[in-house]
């Protein structure tokens, strides 16, 4: 296993390219399994949730090239039959659970394996059930597996809000078995995250006939066939928000390339009232950090609301703020795993209930932390690079999952960071 190691305190500088987004591709890959044609997807980031995704087409019978040169993949599903998603592999990641809509959709049936629990808290799958439920597809759950019989799959309405809100990958499975279902079907509170829009602008180069897909609610109408495609994701909004901190919390000065500005707009809102200086041009941000921030109040909730993946690194700049701010988190509950770790470097932050108090310190002391999920492995390289000293995260394979060579996107920004096998 790796760990990665950061001798912090500098200022980092220059510019940074941002991926691929992780969470765009993932069921733009699943949706392949629509179609019998030769799909090529671009602006793929070569990370550990790809290969993932890769291994589940191909147990399905879906072979796949991917020349990461060029960050693309090319799939050419052609007939293949087999219709079962295994707990072996969709067990690594929790995004699997996506190829459900699409194997009910092409093949009208569907077992895959229920993903159970994660790091972050509870994630029930009930949005989903409840959504193909309503398109006419027979569900059962057994031995920790969901049975879906879709013969009778047809168009239908759906009210996809739960407790914390509209649901991002619910969203993704009604809409990729609607597409191939028979009439109309209508998603209410639907998600609307960016990967959810890039997810059906992909769908409707195959061929989907989608309206709505930029709002809460989206009307599909469903098609016979779907053909191949050429799509490129969008660049990802929460590896750009991880740099845009990285700057902040060093008072660098960093230039972000390849992003969307409009699909950050609640992280730059938060930066800028922080004092950071932020500016913005059609596909790039220039963030400029201070020496005196000034404490913020964040609470994640769905889009255009600040993001829930971006709550562990906006706490690590805080932390290091003077004054006090409240990081309030409305979707995942529970998703405070960085806080114990980011007091061993010296931060104060309590928990109370879904919210945490982080009184921000002078400074942190670099130690030996452990990553416990993708985006806490983040804020404890944001912390990393702020601290006195040397910082060893061990268990980055969680890193690997979501972010593109860091070490070596930091490093040409000046950071002292490496990475080394754990002995
Ligand atoms: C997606 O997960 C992302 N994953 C997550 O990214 C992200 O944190 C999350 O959306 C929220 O933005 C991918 O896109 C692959 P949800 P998803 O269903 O779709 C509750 C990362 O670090 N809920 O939108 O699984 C749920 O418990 C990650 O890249 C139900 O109650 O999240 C949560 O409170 C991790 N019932 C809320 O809805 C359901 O059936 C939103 O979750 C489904 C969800």
């Amino acid at each position: 296993m790796d760990k990665i190691n950061i001798e912090g305190g500098q200022r980092l500088k220059g510019t940074v390219q941002i991926s691929g987004a992780k969470n765009a591709v993932l069921p733009i890959l699943a949706a392949v399994l629509l179609t019998d044609e030769k799909c090529v997807i671009k602006n793929v980031p070569p990370l550990r949730d790809c290969i993932t995704m890769l291994k589940i087409l191909k147990e399905l019978g879906v072979k796949s090239h991917w020349c990461e040169a060029e960050r693309q993949i090319t799939i050419e599903p052609r007939r293949y039959t087999n219709h079962v998603a295994p707990y072996r592999l969709v067990s690594m990641m929790r995004a699997s659970f996506c190829v459900l809509g699409p194997l009910i959709g092409k093949l009208k049936r569907a077992q895959v394996s229920l993903p159970g629990g994660c790091i972050i808290g509870p994630r029930p799958v009930d949005l989903h059930i409840k959504g193909i439920k309503a398109l006419g597809v027979d569900v059962k759950i057994d031995h920790g597996y969901i049975f879906a019989d879709g013969k009778n799959l047809r168009g239908g309405q759906v009210y996809l809000g739960g407790a914390f809100g509209s649901s991002v990958l619910a969203t993704a499975n009604v809409m990729t078995a609607a597409v191939m279902a028979k009439g109309k079907t209508i998603i209410e509170n639907a998600a609307c995250e960016p990967e959810i829009i890039d997810l059906a602008e992909f769908l409707i180069k195959m061929g989907a006939k989608i309206k709505g897909h930029r709002t809460h609610t989206m009307e599909i109408e469903g098609v016979k066939k779907l053909g191949g495609a050429v799509h490129a994701v969008i660049p990802d909004r929460i590896e750009a928000g991880t740099y845009m901190i990285a700057a902040a919390v060093t008072n660098g000065d960093v230039t972000i390339k390849n992003v969307i500005p409009e699909h950050m707009g609640a992280v730059i809102d938060k930066l800028q009232q922080a004092g950071i200086k932020i500016i913005r041009s059609a596909d790039s941000i220039r963030v400029k950090g201070r020496v005196h921030l000034k404490p913020v109040d964040v609470t994640t909730l769905p889009y255009p609301g600040f993001p829930t993946d971006m709550q562990a690194q906006m706490m690590s700049l805080m932390s290091i703020t003077e004054g006090i701010s409240v990081i309030t988190e409305k979707i995942y509950p529970d998703r405070f795993m960085h806080i114990s770790e980011l007091n061993r470097m010296g931060a104060e932050i309590m928990l109370e209930g879904a919210s945490a108090i982080v009184k921000g310190v002078k400074s942190l002391s670099g130690a030996p932390v452990m990553a416990s999920d993708l985006r806490a492995s983040a804020a404890l390289v944001l912390a990393g690079l702020v601290a006195k000293g040397k910082t060893e995260i061990s268990r980055v394979y969680h890193l690997d999952r979501g972010y593109e060579r860091v070490e070596e996107k930091l490093s040409a920004l000046g950071a002292r960071i490496w990475r080394e096998k754990e002995k």
